[in-house]
């Protein structure tokens, strides 16, 4: 499937029941050449409303954390969650969601081919890793998801309400900057 293809096919989709629940699918959106993929977990209010991930105010901070390494979203990133559609309520996604939207997720990590992917929060990480382990045990290592390196970092909703914790995501960007350019 293409790039054409696969944005109708989510579109489209009503594999699972939040479909019927939300305003629009959000795709993803960037350079489809990316070196960097950054992966959160599902649109919230304003992403839902205007089919963009992360532009409500964790995406503003996404952003600004973008700017210090001197990227911008369309140049050289990529942005992307694990489910294409609003979870009611910002609840917690279901597994038989995930399982039914992973498949867009996987083939948008083939056609960009990312040097590195971020995985962005506990619920992203722990999908993409399969695993229960906290992001305080995962961050600092290179793991790998469909032979592409990964890396962790808290999420910048989370970092909102946590903001001591932003240095340590600012230190997992700066890990990430130097893996890809290794
Ligand atoms: N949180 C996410 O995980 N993704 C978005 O797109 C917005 C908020």
């Amino acid at each position: 499937m293409g790039w054409d293809e696969l944005r109708a096919t989510v579109k489209g989709c009503t594999a699972c029941p939040l479909r019927a629940g939300c305003t629009q699918t959000v795709f993803g959106v960037g350079d489809e050449n990316a070196d960097w993929l950054l992966i959160g977990e599902a649109p919230g209010a304003e992403e839902d409303r205007l089919g963009e991930p992360f532009v409500g105010q964790a995406g503003r901070l996404l952003d600004n954390m973008l700017a210090a390494l001197e990227l911008r979203r369309g140049e050289n990133v990529y942005i992307a969650n694990v489910l294409k559609c609003r979870p009611p309520g910002n609840r917690n996604p279901e597994p038989d969601e995930v399982a039914k939207c992973s498949p867009y997720l996987r083939r948008q990590i083939q056609l960009i081919q990312p040097k590195l992917i971020v995985a962005m929060g506990r619920f992203a990480v722990q999908t993409l890793l399969d695993t229960d382990s906290t992001i305080g045990s995962l961050r600092g290592s290179v793991h790998a998801y469909q032979g592409v390196p990964l890396v962790v970092t808290y999420h910048p909703a989370y970092l909102l309400r946590n903001l001591p914790d932003k240095a340590k995501a600012w230190a997992d960007l700066v890990f990430a900057r130097k893996t890809i350019k290794q």
